[in-house]
C-alpha cells in the first residue's frame, strides 16, 4: 500500500444549501469552503451563530449532502457516497454534541450507551463488553459505579465524560465536539476540555472542535479557522491567529476577548445581505468600493496563515 497520507479531510469548495426561511430560494449556509484536517490534528471552528459551523461539521460527517464541492476521508471521495458505502466510514467520525442529556436515551443506563456502539462495531462475548466499558470510563474518569446508572442521574459533565467515552468505543479518527462546554458550568468546562485534551493525545485522534468561545479554542485547537456567514474568513495556527489576526472580522472578534463575557461573539449585529463580493464589508472598517465586486478567497500570508482579504495580506 502507498504511504499514508497524513490528511485525514480534504473539504474542497464545499457548497451547503438550505431552503431560506419564510421566502423562496435556497440560500449557502457552507458556501465554497475548502479546509485541511491532519491526522491527530485539533482543529476549532469559531463564529458568530448562524455562520454555517455546524452545517459545515454535520457535512464531514456527511449527516448532509453537499450541493457542491467535494469532501475526502483518508483519501476517499465521500462527497455522494450512498448510505451503504458509508457505514464503515461514519464509524472512523464520531460527535460530541452541545447538550449531554438529550443525547443519551432517558431509560438506557450508562454503560449500555457505551456498549451499543461496541456491540454494534466489535462484537464479543458479554464479558469482554463490559470489561471494555469500564474501561472505557475509567479513561474518562468515571468509575464503573457509574454504568448502572441512568443519565438523569448524572451530572452535565459526567454526562460529557459519558459522551466521550461513547465516542472512543469505536476507535475513531475523527471526533466532532460541536460546542461540547458550551453548557456546562465553567468549573466543569475547564474538566472537559482537558478530558478531550488528554484523550486526543492518548489516542490520536482529530477534533474539530466548535465553539463561540476563542478562548476556549485557544486552549486546546492547533489550528482555528475563523466563519463568517458561510465563508472561512482566516484560518491559521492558533498561535498566527490571536498574535497575529489579519481579517479585519478576526481582529473584531479578538477584540472582544478582553471584554467581560471574555470572547463572546453573540453580541455583534448581524450584517446586511451582501449577495455579492465580500460579506464583511457592511461591518468593514476598511472596506473599499470594489469590495462589493470580487468575493475574496484565502490566500497566504504566512506558512500556515491565510487569509480572504486582499487589502491584508502585506502587513
Ligand atoms: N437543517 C437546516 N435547515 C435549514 N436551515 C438551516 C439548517 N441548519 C442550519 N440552517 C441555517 O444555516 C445557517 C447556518 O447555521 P449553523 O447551525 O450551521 O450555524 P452555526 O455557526 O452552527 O450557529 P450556532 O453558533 O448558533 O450553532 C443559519 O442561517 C441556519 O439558520
Ligand atoms: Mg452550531
Amino acid at each position: 500500500m502507498a504511504e499514508q497520507s497524513q490528511t485525514l479531510i480534504e473539504v474542497s469548495r464545499l457548497v451547503v444549501s438550505f431552503a431560506q426561511s419564510g421566502g423562496s430560494g435556497m440560500f449557502h449556509a457552507v458556501d465554497d469552503v475548502s479546509l485541511k484536517v491532519a491526522r491527530g490534528e485539533v482543529v476549532g471552528l469559531v463564529g458568530e451563530s448562524g455562520s454555517g459551523k455546524t452545517t459545515l461539521a454535520k457535512t464531514i460527517l456527511r449527516l448532509y449532502k453537499p450541493a457542491a464541492g467535494t469532501l475526502q476521508f483518508e483519501g476517499c471521495d465521500i462527497t455522494r457516497l450512498g448510505e451503504k458505502a458509508l457505514r464503515p466510514i461514519r464509524r472512523q467520525m464520531q460527535m460530541v454534541f452541545q447538550d449531554p442529556l438529550s443525547s443519551f436515551n432517558p431509560r438506557v443506563r450508562i454503560g449500555d450507551a457505551v456498549a451499543l456502539p461496541l456491540r454494534l462495531h466489535k462484537p464479543g462475548p458479554a464479558h469482554q463488553i463490559q470489561s471494555k466499558v469500564q474501561d472505557l470510563l475509567s479513561r474518562v474518569g468515571l468509575g464503573p459505579q457509574f454504568a448502572a446508572r441512568y443519565p438523569h442521574e448524572m451530572s452535565g459533565g459526567q454526562l460529557q465524560r459519558v459522551a466521550v467515552a461513547r465516542a472512543l468505543a469505536v476507535e475513531p479518527r475523527l471526533i466532532v465536539a460541536d460546542e461540547a462546554v458550551s453548557k456546562l458550568d465553567v468549573s466543569v468546562r475547564a474538566q472537559i476540555l482537558n478530558l478531550l485534551r488528554d484523550v486526543q493525545s492518548a489516542t490520536g485522534v482529530a477534533l474539530l472542535f466548535i465553539t463561540h468561545d476563542l478562548r476556549v479554542a485557544r486552549y486546546l485547537c492547533d489550528r482555528i479557522g475563523v466563519m463568517f456567514f458561510g465563508r472561512l474568513v482566516e484560518v491559521g495556527a492558533t498561535a498566527d491567529v490571536f498574535s497575529n489576526p489579519r481579517h479585519p472580522y478576526t481582529r473584531a472578534l479578538l477584540s472582544t476577548l478582553d471584554d467581560d463575557d471574555g470572547g463572546g461573539l453573540a453580541a455583534l449585529a448581524p450584517p446586511a445581505p451582501a449577495s455579492s463580493g465580500c460579506r464583511y464589508r457592511s461591518r468593514c472598517p476598511i472596506a473599499r468600493s470594489d469590495c462589493a465586486a470580487h468575493r475574496p478567497e484565502l490566500q497566504a500570508v504566512g506558512d500556515t496563515h491565510t487569509v480572504a482579504c486582499p487589502y491584508v495580506l502585506s502587513d
